[in-house]
């Protein structure tokens, strides 16, 4: 019998070297961990239990039958995070670059099923380098059964992806279609063609990093919402990400204790907007003094900065925000802006977490550039999240609100279910000069009496009085009492039941 363990206990020795030390040296020379280390950080002490440490493929080309490592490159099963179930894989760069073969993936799919059958997320850690290629096709018939579950478990169970090595080719889709990418700086990257394939169809020169660094993918392209220095600042900040999320959309966000008092009053917010309407001020100073102990977890951080998204909580519980930033662009609402806040409300729509919308805009950007780039349906992504969202919706508006986009950002015709305003806000079609300058066309020459329409226009729309006769804002609030408001508007929303008509799905303009 003592043999038997023995035996168990060697294999498993073997299977937990992967590629072998020389391999995991290499790894770690790179700044990278390995497999296994990322799971020990990820997780919580002692919780992961390993599936599949056995598998080995089952390829016989190229002479591929003397070499079958345990595990297959990559290492899955599942643990917890500050005690919630997480299902995961971590692929394995020591054994044939962590290559997915036929049952490498099959083991990916394994835990994919089982997290949507229990309703846990899937945390993928990609260090890859693509389809095995000894395996040829059917390498690549695998990855179409990771990405087809990567599609079913959309909007069902939280799907997160780190990117902390290579992710080439179409490999890239299975985490472009997950919830949440992080990159490592300088150890990762991701295209869909190298530096050498795009030199001779382009005539480019370009790095991996330039082309799919972590840099290029949270400044440029938008495709990763967030880039850390190390392997371990990743997988720390994925486990705080994990926090704010449901295990999925069966059940609520998890509540946390919270020891920030949901009355507590901040007089300083009765100065945040300054006198003079053209100056700005950073609307995240407004999101960290509602938030319970000012813990503000922000995504897409370096991506259209005019407009700002993350998770906070309230009373302890969950709540997405999504901001206009008057330091960036005014605040404005452009192509990025829209898209990068569609998805957000879209994806605290799927899991019922509620969304607070902090409003200060100008407008959509003018120019060429926006309307060729295609602004108009971009910007109806963002109206159309917001209209479709069923969860509660509560919407502070600071400054000002013009024209379409002040019905976009999560108006009350969108069903928003308390919308305040501050003193110092203003619903209007348009800016008071550009009204007069439309309104006044013949007296433009005469610059007294252009300002003295201003002032007029001024008196009459700026402030949040005259949605407020109408009903369009339920109520001005004051500043300094946004916190005290907003919680006891989410809080009275708790038992919030709105449906949508039955459909097979909507067709949000793509
Ligand atoms: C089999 C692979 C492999 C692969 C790497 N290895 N990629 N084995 N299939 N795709 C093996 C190497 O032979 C080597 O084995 C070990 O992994 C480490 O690789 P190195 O090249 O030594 O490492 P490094 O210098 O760090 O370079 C990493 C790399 C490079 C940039 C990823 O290995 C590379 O270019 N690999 C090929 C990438 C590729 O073309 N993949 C197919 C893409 S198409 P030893 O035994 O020496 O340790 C694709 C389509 C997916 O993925 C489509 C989905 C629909």
């Amino acid at each position: 019998m003592k043999d038997i363990l023995n035996e168990l206990e060697s294999r498993r020795e073997v299977a937990r070297l992967g590629g072998g030390q020389r391999r995991i040296e290499a790894q770690h020379a790179k700044g990278k961990l390995t497999a296994r280390e990322r799971l020990e950080v990820l997780l919580d002490e002692g919780s992961f239990e390993e599936f599949d440490m056995f598998v080995a493929h089952r390829c016989v080309d190229f002479g591929m039958q003397a070499d079958r490592p345990s595990g297959d490159g990559v290492v899955t099963g599942w643990g917890t995070i500050n005690g919630r179930l997480v299902y995961v894989f971590s692929q394995d760069f020591t054994v044939m670059g962590g290559s997915v073969s036929e049952t490498h993936a099959q083991k990916i799919c394994k835990i994919m099923d089982m997290a949507i059958q229990n309703g846990a997320p899937v945390i993928g850690l990609n260090d890859s380098g693509g389809a095995r290629i000894q395996e040829g096709v059917a390498s690549l018939a695998a990855y179409g059964e990771v990405f087809q579950r990567n599609i079913l478990a959309s909007g069902v169970i939280p799907q997160i992806s780190v990117i902390m090595g290579p992710c080439a080719g179409g490999a890239v889709y299975s985490p472009a279609m997950t919830d949440f990418i992080f990159m490592v700086r300088d150890t990762s990257y991701m295209f869909v063609t190298g530096p050498d394939v795009v030199k001779t169809v382009t005539n480019e020169i370009v790095t991996a990093e330039e082309l799919g660094g972590a840099s290029t993918h949270t400044r440029k392209s938008s495709v990763a919402d967030g880039a850390f220095e190390n392997d371990i600042e990743a997988l720390i900040e994925v486990r705080r990400l994990v926090d704010f999320l449901p295990r999925s959309n069966r059940e609520k966000p998890p509540v946390r204790p919270f020891f920030d008092d949901p009355n507590r009053i901040d007089e300083s917010l009765d100065t945040l907007v300054p006198d003079n309407p053209n100056q700005p001020y950073d609307m995240k100073e407004l999101i960290a003094k509602v938030a319970d102990e000012g813990d503000f977890y922000e995504i897409q951080s370096d991506f259209a900065k005019n407009i700002v998204i993350g998770f906070i909580r309230l009373e302890g519980q969950t709540v997405g925000v999504v901001a206009n930033q008057p330091m960036v662009l005014a605040g404005c609402l452009d192509i990025d802006a829209s898209r990068k806040a569609a998805r957000f409300v879209r994806f605290c729509d799927a899991f019922e977490i509620p969304i607070l919308t902090f409003v200060d805009v100008p407008g959509f950007l003018p120019g060429t550039g926006q309307e060729y780039g295609g602004i108009i349906k971009h910007g109806a992504k963002l109206l159309f999240a917001y209209g479709e969202a069923t969860v509660p919706k509560v919407t502070v508006l600071t400054r000002k609100t013009y024209g379409g986009a002040y019905v976009v950002m999560s108006s009350k015709h969108l069903r928003g279910d308390f919308n305040y305003a501050w003193p110092t806000a203003e619903v209007a079609v348009m800016g008071a000069k550009g009204a007069v300058e439309i309104l006044y066309r013949s007296e433009l020459g005469e610059a007294e009496k252009i300002a003295a329409r201003v002032k007029d226009y001024e008196d009459r729309f700026a402030n949040p009085f005259v949605a407020a006769e109408k009903g369009f804002i339920d109520e001005v609030i004051m500043p300094h009492s946004t916190r005290r408001r907003i919680c006891r508007a989410f809080a009275s929303l708790r038992t919030k039941k709105l449906q949508n008509p039955w459909k097979k799905h909507d067709n949000i303009p793509l």
